[in-house]
């Protein structure tokens, strides 16, 4: 057989593979989405418009106390080997009853969202990869067992590497539990991480693309999470099945210009590491 007739056949076979392989497509709204964000589809972006872009970081909470946390620069975490990591690396539901202690929750903070460098009014260059560094993520935290932390709903500030206490509410950790569809788990974490994305901060660059980009950035920044609690000691269990609009208004957002996109729970593992300064 010549060449290009072989070649042919491999991709008839491919080809009739692939469709064996495949249900028979159906419309439906992921289908939508995935063609309605085709770049044919898409309008002129308001940062094609000119349009100025919206700030780098949502505002501070008004006369809310500011927590410092301890700089990620003087943190001692005990060198992990990379691959190890990687291959430690599952998800942890049970956690051990000691506590996270502040320069460990300092540190995952950092390699989730730390900021690296910042370009003017225009970009942040953080840990993680983001489209277009646009760093749509806003981080909230449950915490339920941190060392000199007291419980309750945080937000981080990633420029100033800050928190602030949001609520304190005794029962936020079952209410949470339950807005995630009942994962008792997320009661018993040390942490729980909740990561909210802010669309405009995307889509002003890329229209309604954008929404894909969003959903790809958190992937990057949980798996940053699991490989940093492998250093520190932590098990982490991301988590996407959650009461969207009971979980939205928890955090107290509109579910709608800023809404909860992912989370993820962190816990000391047993048997709990020595303590490091
Ligand atoms: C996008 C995503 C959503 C997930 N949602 C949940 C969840 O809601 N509850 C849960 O217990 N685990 C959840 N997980 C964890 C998966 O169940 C877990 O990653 C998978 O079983 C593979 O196990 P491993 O992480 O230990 O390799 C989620 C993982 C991903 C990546």
């Amino acid at each position: 057989m010549s060449e290009e007739k072989t070649r042919r056949l491999i991709i008839h076979e491919y080809k009739a593979y692939i469709m064996a392989s495949s249900p028979p497509f159906k419309s439906g709204t992921g289908n939508d989405f995935m063609e309605k964000t085709k770049y044919r589809y898409l309008a002129t972006s308001d940062q094609e418009k000119g349009l100025r872009q919206p700030p780098l970081e949502l505002p501070p909470l008004p006369e809310k106390p500011y927590i410092d946390l301890p700089p990620p620069e003087r943190i001692e975490i005990p060198p992990m080997d990379l691959r190890a990591a990687i291959e430690l690396r599952h998800s942890v539901r049970s956690y051990a009853k000691a506590p996270l202690y502040l320069p460990e929750l300092s540190f995952l903070l950092w390699c989730t969202q730390g900021v690296k460098k910042v370009v003017g009014t225009y970009a942040t260059f953080r840990t993680v990869p983001s489209a277009g560094a646009r760093h749509a993520i806003e981080t909230y935290l449950l915490v339920n067992n941190v060392e000199g932390l007291r419980p309750g709903l945080y937000r981080y500030l990633a420029m100033s590497h800050r928190l602030q206490l949001v609520s304190d509410e005794p029962d936020l950790h079952i209410r949470i539990a339950d807005a995630c569809l009942g994962q008792q788990f997320l009661m018993r974490a040390g942490v729980v991480f909740l990561w909210t994305a802010v669309a405009y901060r995307m889509t002003w660059r890329y229209g309604e693309r954008g929404y894909r980009e969003l959903h790809k950035d958190a992937g990057h920044v949980c798996q940053n999470l699991y490989l940093a609690a492998e250093a520190t000691g932590c098990g982490t269990c991301a988590v996407a099945a959650y009461d969207d609009d009971s979980m939205n208004a928890l955090l107290g957002i509109d579910g709608t210009s800023q809404f909860l996109i992912y989370l993820a729970a962190v816990g000391k593992r047993e048997p709990v590491p020595e303590r490091r300064e």
